[in-house]
């Protein structure tokens, strides 16, 4: 016997194409089961409760014991606004029951390659009660009343790919079940030209004659039907189970089931003992039932298939989706093909408030944060020193070496730093240049490649410098040669011993141990972004993500496995200058396997991709692709194009409203699903994060009123993880 859960999808982002898809499965089923070629899917509705949430988070979780006080207190607030927040999703479960000759596995790929997605049963099924005392069409169990109803053995109408949905969405729970029967092809026909010669002899008048004409004109329907390749015919019954608390509420519930399914429902309820079969773990042994033909039938399973209410618990909550449901994140879950974020979104859209939101979630999770803080505004303060360190670049006290190591290869080393010289306009990136540059680079960088973990003996720009001056002087070279390495040196001055040397001439003095939970380095006292001194912060900041990604390196090479969260925002500047767009490309690509997600962000695409190199790629693009999480806030309703181009799986409806995005409000395509989402925050996060001024002054408040609060919260036990087995699914009456 198999038992399999189908997993959702949601219509609203769905291809239109996968509500006919199973319809091979279905005609195939006679060649697919032992026994009679019948199947049940079992529809149970669920709730997804706020301590399903707050457990789920509690799995992923530091225990707070094992916290500093003031990540300690962070974490109850947290889970305080859980509580006061999320609210209750009804969902559907769906579960497949036939008599399969394949196994599980077997069955979970061929049902794939219907674009139906299934798992194992890892859980038992949520029933509406396990005992239960029969009197005849009632069953009586926990206080409740339950009474079943089926569809008529006569359908007509069509089906529709929402049908379900309206009763799926009622205020109480429902369970329902759907009986298939199949037809092979054979006895299809037989039972198709039974009904069409019966017709022909009905001769009668008035309402007979019309019903022979109906019937006629069906099997000629059907049978065009079956002639389509890879349709069958079925039968089909639909049940229905509904509880309540008195015999009255209990017929008012049944009423409105009859009016929401979409399927013409029996006006009387059945025989409780048919409760017993739709529950039980045995496939339907009953054939009678509508005719349908396995397209009309796709459409109805599509119905409940498409009925998807995110049910992820075990991770940190982002916000709520457009049908209010809670939508739980977890950048590290293993199953995810990368830990990288992507984050668009037009100036004030709320980019850097849902990353950060987003992080210190996960830094309740064990996670640590490293940030590069353009505006100068993150103020984690609350965190503690333990905790919290803040680096403001481009001060004396925390200069950074362009010459630093930050490449395994030499090769790649001396290119990173010509690329640099050439961004800052010292060279020209002529062949001759290059040539000289090389040479100079190699040879200072050749001793020292051996000791690459050893940091301390980086050369300083000085040494070019001088090395450049000797060549200049040397009479063994030709003329132009010691004319450009003169001109190389007289253009390195300033970076050197001038105006510019206290940002790039000296040892890098920048507290690169990450040895703290939260690091964040602020560089906006560097030169801005706009205007004639954007190279030099592009520039600075290459330097700056590639020594933080080589002291991420050091710390895995000495053994350390805490995942990061390492967020660059303003990403656009970083893609202007090809070589760095690749060597940022390829980190981003290579990120998992050091355990770290990187974060980035910026306004639009146009910018995220960067300009075309001299292959034409954008380093973007492979950046897209290597991300599991996008997030697109507001848009300009000119980069709708653009975000259609890459983004080909979000439908329509939801491109047309990026313009419309209100603030902290995005979509977002996870790695199993695409989503609008509010992005929410508790008073005190938005308090913390919020670059408004009056927003700081009350988290200067609350941080106060923190220090006055102790810091005990009690410890909570998660829930048992028994294994179901087949004795949770029958039930008894
Ligand atoms: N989800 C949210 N909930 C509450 N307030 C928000 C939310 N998102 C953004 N805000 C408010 O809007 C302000 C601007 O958001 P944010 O700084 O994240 O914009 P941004 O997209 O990073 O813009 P920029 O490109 O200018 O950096 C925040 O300081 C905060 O006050
Ligand atoms: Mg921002």
């Amino acid at each position: 016997m198999t038992i399999l859960q189908l997993i959702p999808y949601d219509i609203l982002t769905a291809d239109p194409a996968r509500i006919m898809a199973p319809l091979g499965f279905f005609a195939g089923m006679p060649r697919l089961t032992e026994g009679a070629p019948t199947a049940r899917l079992l529809m149970v509705a669920d709730n997804l409760s706020q301590e399903h949430v707050i457990n789920g988070f509690h799995q992923v979780a530091v225990p707070a014991s094992e916290l500093p006080p003031t990540m300690r207190w962070y974490k109850s607030l947290y889970e305080d606004f859980l509580r006061q927040t999320v609210q209750t999703t009804r969902y559907m479960k769906l579960y497949l029951i036939m008599r399969s000759r394949l196994d599980d596995q077997s069955l979970i790929r061929l049902l794939s390659t219907y674009g139906v997605r299934s798992e194992p049963l890892n859980e038992p099924i949520p029933l509406p009660f396990q005992i239960g005392d029969p009197d005849w069409n009632r069953v009586h169990a926990d206080g409740q009343t339950y009474a079943v109803i089926r569809s008529k053995l006569q359908q007509t109408g069509a089906a529709h790919p929402r049908m379900l949905h309206r009763m799926f969405a009622l205020d109480f729970p429902v369970w329902a079940a759907l009986d298939i029967f199949t037809y092979t092809t054979g006895s299809a026909m037989k039972m198709l030209q039974q009904k069409q010669i019966s017709a022909l002899y009905e001769r009668g008048i008035g309402q007979a004659a019309d019903d022979a004409a109906n019937v006629t004109s069906t099997v000629k329907g059907l049978r065009y039907e079956l002639n389509r390749v890879g349709a069958a015919l079925h039968t089909i019954r639909f049940s229905v189970v509904v509880g309540a608390s008195n015999p009255g509420l209990l017929n008012q519930r049944l009423e409105m089931v009859r009016g929401t399914t979409g399927i013409e429902m029996e006006g009387w309820e059945s025989n409780a003992g048919h409760m017993k079969k739709i529950f039980s773990a045995e496939p339907p042994t009953d054939t009678d039932g509508a005719i349908i033909t396995s397209t009309g039938l796709s459409v109805l399973t599509g119905s409940a298939l498409s009925y998807r209410r995110r049910t992820n618990t075990t991770g940190a909550l982002a916000g709520v989706d457009q049908n209010q449901a809670p939508v739980v994140i977890n950048i590290f879950d293993d199953k995810n093909p990368s830990y990288n974020v992507v984050i668009l979104g037009q100036t004030g859209a709320g980019k850097t408030f849902a990353t950060l939101l987003l992080m210190l979630r996960h830094l309740l999770m064990g996670v640590r944060l490293i940030v590069i803080d353009p505006q100068g505004n993150i103020d984690l303060n609350f965190l503690g020193d333990d905790v919290y360190h803040k680096s403001v670049l481009g001060t004396s006290a925390a200069s950074i070496n362009i010459l630093d190591i930050v490449h395994d290869e030499i090769a790649n080393q001396v290119e990173g730093v010509m690329a640099i010289f050439m961004m800052l306009g010292i060279s020209t990136g002529s062949i001759i240049q290059r040539a000289i540059l090389d040479e100079v680079l190699v040879d200072i960088y050749q001793p020292l490649w051996d000791r690459i973990d050893d940091h301390t003996d980086v050369p300083e720009l000085g040494a070019v410098k001088q090395r450049l001056e000797q060549i200049s002087a040397d009479h063994g070279r030709s003329d132009q040669i010691r004319s450009e390495a003169g001109l190389l040196a007289y253009t390195l001055a300033p970076y050197v011993t001038g105006s510019r040397s206290a940002l790039f001439g000296r040892q890098t003095t920048v507290d690169f141990s990450l040895d703290h939970p939260v690091t964040v380095f602020d560089i906006s006292s560097l030169p801005k972004a706009k205007g004639k001194d954007s190279n030099l912060r592009a520039a600075l900041l290459s330097i700056l993500v590639a020594d933080i990604n080589q002291a991420i390196r050091n710390k895995r090479r000495r053994g350390d496995k805490v995942p990061i969260l390492f967020f660059v925002d303003e990403m656009g500047i970083l893609m202007r200058e090809p070589v760095i767009a690749s060597y940022i490309s390829e980190e981003y690509k290579t990120a998992r396997s050091r355990r770290v997600g990187m974060i980035v962000a910026d306004q639009d695409l146009h910018s995220f991709l960067g300009p075309a190199d001299e292959s034409g790629l954008h380093h973007g693009v492979p950046m897209l692709a290597n991300s599991a999480f996008q997030f697109i806030f507001l848009q300009q309703s000119g980069q709708k194009a653009i975000v259609r181009e890459h983004f080909p799986d979000i439908p329509e409806a939801m491109i047309s409203k990026l313009p419309l995005m209100s603030q902290g409000t995005c979509i977002a395509k996870l790695p199993d699903d695409l989503l609008q989402i509010a992005i929410t925050a508790s008073p005190f996060e938005q308090a913390v994060l919020s670059s408004r001024l009056q927003d700081k002054e009350r988290a200067q408040k609350l941080m106060a009123q923190m220090v006055k609060e102790t810091f005990e919260t009690p410890i909570r036990q998660n829930g048992n993880g028994r294994q179901p087995t087949s004795e949770d699914i029958p039930i008894a009456l």
